[in-house]
């Protein structure tokens, strides 16, 4: 079983794909913190050049978690997994990405933790902007799910804590809609792609959503 879900910043797909792990038993895989670690070595390394970030990414000792309980990222031995998150990632992660040959490389590594997945006889739940199109289109179930901008803006902005101004969690929401809109068609879905509007659902619904869709296959 094989289960890409996609979606824009703050639609809830990571917890959404955490959710569906846990309660399937399958393993997870957030390709996004794949982008937002080659991010964090190119901000240590001070590159910005294409070039650069296509070496650096296909030279990376990058170790990814599966574990939806337990995802730790190790970039070249340093783990990020905490360092990833910071707003200075966010800000910076659509200029890695949107080069071609960086997802290039990330692609094939996605594949690759898939394939060696599915060999050790588990399943997946991956997410992030283009698995249901380009990493897995081939997965069992395909979901893009979607929320109202103003539904996005408040959880990142319960995510991030009341410290923040709900105006700059917005423009950051936003910026990165615009910065992503150029990384990959990620907005409409694709034909099989199930869209699942998480405006006014909470994550349990969220979960139970893609888990029938799940229980559908086979
Ligand atoms: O999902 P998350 O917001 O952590 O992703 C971080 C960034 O990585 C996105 O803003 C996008 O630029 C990039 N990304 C991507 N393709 C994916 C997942 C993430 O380009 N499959």
């Amino acid at each position: 079983m094989v289960i890409a879900i996609d979606g824009p910043s703050g639609s809830g797909k990571s917890s959404t794909a955490k959710g569906v792990a846990r309660r399937l038993g399958l393993a997870f895989l957030d390709t996004g913190s794949m982008y937002r670690a080659c991010a964090w070595q190119a901000a240590e390394d001070g590159v910005s050049d294409a070039a650069d970030l296509v070496a650096l990414a296909r030279a990376a000792d990058l170790q990814v978690g599966t574990d939806p309980d337990d995802a730790r990222v190790r970039m070249n031995g340093t783990d990020v997994t905490e360092a990833i998150r910071l707003p200075q990632i966010s800000a910076e992660v659509s200029k890695v990405a949107v080069v071609p040959e960086v997802r290039g490389e990330l692609v094939r590594r996605q594949r690759e933790i898939v394939a060696d997945t599915l060999a050790g006889g588990r399943g997946i739940v991956l997410e992030g902007r283009d698995t249901t199109t380009v990493v897995t289109p081939e997965a069992d179930v395909r979901v893009l799910l979607v929320a109202d901008p103003d539904a996005r803006v408040a959880r990142r902005h319960a995510e991030l804590g009341e410290v923040v101004d709900v105006a700059a969690v917005s423009d950051q929401v936003i910026r990165r809609d615009r910065d992503d809109s150029t990384v990959a068609a990620f907005t409409e879905a694709a034909d099989g792609v199930v869209v699942v509007d998480s405006t006014e659902l909470t994550l349990e619904q969220v979960v139970d959503a893609v888990v029938a869709l799940a229980g559908k296959v086979h």
